[in-house]
């Protein structure tokens, strides 16, 4: 690992520019305070390092001195702001050591901005990674007491409650079932809920409003960023957001030449965000080794297609502008609850299972085994020939007696 420039004292050295952007290394505390005037900033969009538990190798603070900790960048974010700007926050949850239960600490981190800054929940979204590990092994994988943890929250916080903003510049594809209902027509109706589906529903707009789930898989493997790291032998970052998590942000909440500021910059994934969306951007970093690994995202030539876009990454590509399918929870619910709980919440590790947990579906009626099917089939076809055969001997009889 490489030095730390820790002390907020200093002013935080400019370590890269580029058209739109410049890249600092230090602390985004003494760059709020030194390089950036109040009420100039139209997004401040960023990923801070994460309560966890297991801490990380870039120094997380712990859960329950994490609202504390945050607090003079929440002051100092409230006074940088435009007042239609917007702090977009991506933040993991945490699970609590040795049991299996989580930290309420990013639930009590946005509560103390709201309260303590006066910031205003616009909306919560959720990054769903549906490449996720299903971690802690122990709770999910070993006792089987606990699911996948596949998202992350993203708080969308504005210091009014009317930042500027626009869902028309992050319009998805209509889904298959809403294009076979723009092609057969809606018949308006009052759902249960009291909402009134008039016609205006079956309005084909040409794409669709998104919901506040990010299906994004974190795959990125061969990106410009990741050859480039490999190349200057620089590890990549460990926690870093796809770009296109911040792409997403710039792009509702800001317009071309607006000022975007990551105060925890690690690999400068929103820097590569801004700069191919033609907005001014700041990054800010402690760790050099990070922003050395993020020049990897400006490169021109020698790295490939000009910015570190996830874009030249094979997954990236495959996954193209597809979906990720997930299940309805009710796909396998006939199989399994023919095993009891464990009384004790899991407290016990219970011997490993011989067998699979899925167990063939019940059904109301035991399915026939193929040898009684084969036999119903036979007995079936029996019928009908003599059905048939009748038939025959009747239509004879008739035209002998005609
Ligand atoms: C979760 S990571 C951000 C990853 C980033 N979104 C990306 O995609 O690469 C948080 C980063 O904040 C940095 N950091 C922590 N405190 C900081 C501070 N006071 N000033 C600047 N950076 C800081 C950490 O070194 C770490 O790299």
């Amino acid at each position: 690992m490489s030095e730390r420039n820790q002390s907020n004292e200093q002013p935080p050295a400019q370590f890269h520019t580029t058209a739109h952007g410049q890249i600092y290394l230090g602390d985004s505390l003494a760059l709020f305070r030194d390089k950036i005037q109040p009420k100039s900033v139209d997004l401040i969009m960023t990923s801070p390092p994460f309560g966890l538990v297991r801490k990380k190798d870039y120094g997380n603070v712990d859960a329950h001195d994490y609202v504390n900790w945050f607090k003079p960048f929440g002051a100092a974010f409230h006074s940088a702001l435009k007042p239609a700007g917007s702090l977009v926050i991506d933040i993991g949850g945490a699970w609590i050591s040795g049991q299996p239960t989580r930290s309420l600490y990013h639930y009590e981190l946005l509560i103390m901005l709201c309260r303590e800054f006066g910031f205003h929940l616009a909306q919560e979204f959720f990054w769903w990674n549906p490449a996720r590990l299903p971690t802690p092994a122990e709770w999910v994988t070993v006792r089987r007491i606990r699911v996948k943890d596949a998202v992350n929250c993203i708080w969308w916080l504005s210091p009014t409650p009317w930042p500027k903003a626009s869902n028309r510049r992050v319009l998805q594809p209509y889904s298959d079932s809403m294009k076979v209902l723009l092609e057969k027509g809606y018949k308006p109706m009052l759902r249960p809920s009291g909402h009134d589906i008039s016609n205006r529903f079956s309005t084909d707009n040409g794409a669709a409003i998104p919901p506040n789930l990010l299906a994004l898989a974190h795959t990125e493997s061969n990106s410009a960023y990741i050859r480039y790291c490999k190349d200057k032998e620089i590890a990549p970052h460990p926690a870093r957001f796809p770009s296109e998590i911040p792409e997403f942000f710039i792009r509702m909440l800001t317009d071309r030449g607006d000022l975007v500021v990551d105060p925890f910059a690690g690999s400068c994934a929103t820097g590569e965000a801004a700069e191919r969306t033609d907005r001014n951007w700041l990054c800010c970093e402690l760790v050099e080794e990070y922003i050395a690994g993020a020049l990897g995202r400006f490169q021109e030539k020698t790295h490939g297609n000009g910015n570190g876009s996830g874009k030249s990454d094979k997954t990236a590509k495959s996954q193209g502008d597809s979906s990720y399918r997930i299940y309805k929870p009710g796909s396998m619910w006939k199989t399994a609850d023919h095993e009891p709980l464990a009384a004790d919440g899991g407290a016990k590790r219970q011997p490993p299972k011989l067998k699979a947990a899925v167990l063939p579906p019940v059904t109301k009626y035991p399915p026939h085994p193929r040898s009684s099917q084969m036999a119903l089939l036979e007995a079936h076809k029996n019928q009908r020939s003599s059905i048939g055969t009748a038939k025959r001997t009747r239509a004879t009889k008739q035209k002998q007696h005609g």
